[in-house]
């Protein structure tokens, strides 16, 4: 059997997406175990589920006016020291910089709360309320220098009703979250999910990133 995957976890804030992967990890269900939480925000709920699963954690503020370069440096570093093989962005609201991301080629997967290419950035529940989208949803994808512009993974969609509102597309969107970011981390730590030449590979097959529909 192969060693478990060394996995880290990004975090800013309330961590819904760590404890899913924690709880993913725990239960067998991805092959790997997450071997450090770093947050740039102190008071991060999810710093508390880190602890409650003996995950140790590093917070690692980025103060504004500071080198953010220095700053990412000192990121990477502390990732090496734990043997980290793979970056797991849960939530992580600060922009890595194109040097950090260049250091792990293949090695950093985020999630996003819209249908990317759709919505880059923030705000998406609003913007799909503004713009009347007929659907939305979230995307795993793997990190590349441009913001949120990464080769997808995984999606999960569902049809926006006409009575949603920020909270509901929220609080629908962060379910499939809990759903697809675990099963793409669990391809990735069984050796099925790779990154030849900036096209996603799932079982050796470049991927159209397959779509979890919820029609509930
Ligand atoms: C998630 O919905 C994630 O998609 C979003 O932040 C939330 C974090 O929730 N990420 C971004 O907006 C990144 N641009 P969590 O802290 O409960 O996992």
């Amino acid at each position: 059997m192969a060693e478990p995957l060394r996995f880290a976890v990004l975090i800013s804030g309330r961590g819904s997406n760590l404890l899913a992967l924690a709880t993913a990890a725990a239960a067998g269900r991805i092959a790997g175990q997450i071997v450090l939480v770093i947050s740039d925000q102190p008071q991060a709920g999810g710093l508390d589920h880190a602890r409650r699963f003996g995950i140790p954690t590093a917070v690692r503020p980025l103060a504004r006016g500071s080198d953010r370069a220095a700053w990412s440096r000192e990121l990477d570093a502390l990732l090496r020291a734990h043997g980290v093989e793979l970056i797991v962005l849960a939530g992580f609201m600060r922009i890595l910089d194109p040097d950090f991301v260049g250091r792990w080629p293949g090695r950093i997967l985020n999630i996003h709360p819209s249908l990317l290419p759709r919505h880059r950035g923030l705000h998406t529940h609003r913007r799909v309320l503004e713009a009347g989208d007929p659907v939305h949803g979230c995307t795993v994808h793997f990190v590349s220098p441009e913001l949120d512009a990464g080769p997808a993974v995984i999606q999960g969609r569902f049809a926006v009703q006409p009575d949603a509102t920020e909270e509901s597309l929220t609080a629908r969107v962060q379910q499939l979250e809990h759903i697809i970011y675990p099963r793409a981390v669990g391809w990735f730590a069984g050796g099925r999910l790779t990154l030849v030449d900036s096209v996603v590979q799932l079982d050796g097959r470049p991927l159209p990133a397959p779509v979890i529909e919820d029609s509930a």
